[in-house]
């Protein structure tokens, strides 16, 4: 049986190579992950196909042939070529060229070889005849094949879909090697046979590699359009708009944005919350097909490099994850265990706030912190800068008894930063400042400057490697199963980040 790890290869490949007959681009739907891949990422896919293709394609089984043929003295000879095998097939050559019309993949000068039963019977003697037969091993080298297919895809539903425009193969010369047999019978399999095996080869390869192909298509038609990223989000990997290239790379486009997990109506909530929202859109399709050309088919950062593909992530992904864990209550949690412990009974607050400890001696105590609105981000060339404006609720637990007995306001401005690990975009915040006000309270007027230096204490030494553990888990990126990101570069522009970087493949069983 073939195996069917092959597809998820071609579908990167082909998708990579995917072409789009109307070359203008269609800014129609914003998108906010984009990839281009490189003329190395190209050549590295193209290489990984051709190897992955031969694979595939061997050993070839090619149906038998057989004739009857006129041999002088010997009469009618009935000759049958049968568990015709090729194996070994080395390429030499090959190439991809883009065009308008699909995009051709080309291998030149490819030789195998293939294995021949041979076989033949005839009658002799007039009157009293005896049947002669013979049989034995054939080697044959197949010279100077070329195979060559164009394809042609493009975005369509959000998915990709894959034709097949042209498909060939042809064969240019074959060598026969005959272990055994008489010397007509390599004359014949030369004269008569030789052709017949091109042609079997030929026709052979071309379904074979329709039927990939079709197995592809198919694939490509059932790929999800959102990736799971936990219990709450899902990443939208819907494709949009048209597939970009030039003479040396190919683009493409996903929505990008987390929205919420299992959530298959569009949800407005994301979009109208998106901070910044006005502005995002026009102003994204202004730049977009700047962007598009100037950015991404050449990206800034990647451009000197030789690096084989190159993501954008825009912002408004971090806002989106921002927003949807907001609205989800995922961005609270009550502390009830700092280094300090100390400090949450009232006790050692004695001197701070008198009052607590004399309203609520001795008392446990947590926190209850909450983000007021979802943390923002913005990236610049320089940083990423978040803020995020949190309530702290300060409880003191009584016999059982939760009791809220004051709320500080901070606005927490960190500075974060990303790195890739395998195919994860993780996260990481470091406190820059804060302000604090006290918002009300039940136990009189607070002292903020004596509080302040426990609360810093307290976002640095718990708030901070809380964040830090989630966003650490980080955002997959959406690559095909078997694909790695390695040596990977993160460079911040304005507004978004660029993921610069070589992949790898390992095959993956059991991939459907
Ligand atoms: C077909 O050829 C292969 C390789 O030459 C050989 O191993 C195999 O036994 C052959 N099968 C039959 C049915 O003759
Ligand atoms: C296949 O062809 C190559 C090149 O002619 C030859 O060196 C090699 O021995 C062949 N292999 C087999 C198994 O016939
Ligand atoms: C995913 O993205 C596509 C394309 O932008 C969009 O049409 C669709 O509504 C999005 N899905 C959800 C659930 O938001
Ligand atoms: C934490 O405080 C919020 C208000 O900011 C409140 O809605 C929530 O119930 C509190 N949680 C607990 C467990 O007390």
């Amino acid at each position: 049986m073939k195996p069917t790890t092959v597809t998820p290869l071609f579908f990167l490949l082909l998708l990579f190579l995917s072409s789009s007959s109307t070359s203008s681009i269609n800014v129609n739907e914003p998108s906010f992950i984009s990839s281009v891949i490189s003329t190395h990422g190209l050549n590295f896919l193209k290489d990984l196909l051709i190897s992955k293709a031969i694979s595939t394609l061997t050993p070839l089984q090619i149906p038998h042939i057989h004739q009857s043929l006129q041999i002088p003295f010997l009469g009618n000879v009935f000759v049958q070529l049968s568990n015709i095998s090729l194996h070994q097939i080395r390429v030499s050559d090959s190439y991809i060229t883009p065009g308008d019309s699909g995009v051709a993949v080309v291998v030149s000068g490819a030789t195998a070889n293939i294995s021949v039963d041979w076989y033949y019977s005839y009658s002799s003697g007039w009157y009293f005849p005896f049947q002669f037969s013979d049989q034995g091993l054939a080697s044959i080298q197949v010279n100077g094949m070329q195979v060559g297919l164009t394809l042609y895809m493009e975005i369509q539903d959000g998915r990709l879909k894959l034709s097949l425009l042209e498909c060939g193969c042809f064969v240019e010369d074959l060598s026969i090697n005959l272990d055994g047999g008489a010397s007509w019978l390599y004359q014949r399999i030369v004269d008569v046979f030789a052709e017949q095996i091109e042609s079997a080869v030929e026709e052979a390869i071309t379904k074979n590699l329709k039927e990939a192909n079709l197995k592809l298509a198919l694939y490509l038609e059932s790929l999800p359009k959102q990736i799971p990223v936990d219990d709450i989000a899902s990443l939208n990997v819907t494709l949009v708009n048209n597939i970009v290239q030039s003479d040396s790379s190919i683009g493409f486009e996903v929505n990008g944005l987390l929205i919420p997990r299992g959530q298959a109506q569009k949800h407005e909530f994301m979009k109208d919350n998106l901070l910044h929202k006005k502005d995002l859109f026009t102003r994204r399709d202004q730049r977009l097909q700047l962007k598009f050309r100037e950015e991404l088919l050449q990206p800034v950062s990647c451009r000197d490099s030789s690096k084989m593909i190159g993501i954008s992530v825009d912002e408004a992904v971090f806002h989106s994850a921002s927003n949807l864990y907001f609205e989800a209550g995922e961005l609270q949690w009550i502390v009830d265990k700092i280094p300090d412990q100390a400090l949450l009974n009232t006790a050692g607050w004695r001197f701070i706030i008198p009052r607590l400890y004399k309203q609520y001696p001795k008392d446990d105590m947590n926190l209850n912190v909450s983000f007021i609105s979802p943390p923002f981000l913005r990236i610049s060339p320089q940083s990423i800068d978040v803020t995020a404006d949190v309530d702290l609720i300060i409880d003191v637990v009584e016999g059982g008894q939760v009791i809220p007995v004051a709320c500080i306001f901070l606005e927490i401005h960190a500075s974060g930063s990303v790195e890739i690990r395998d195919n994860n975009l993780g996260g990481k915040v470091k406190l820059d400042d804060f302000n604090m006000r006290l918002k009300w309270s039940k136990i009189g007027k607070l002292r903020m400057f004596l509080i302040q230096p426990i609360v810093r204490t307290v976002i640095e030494t718990v708030f901070v490697p809380y964040a830090n553990a989630r966003l650490w888990k980080g955002l997959r990126l959406p690559m095909i199963h078997g694909f790695t990101l390695e040596n990977a570069k993160t460079n911040y522009l304005d507004s978004s980040l660029i993921v610069c970087s070589d992949v790898t493949y390992l095959e993956l069983k059991d991939q459907a």
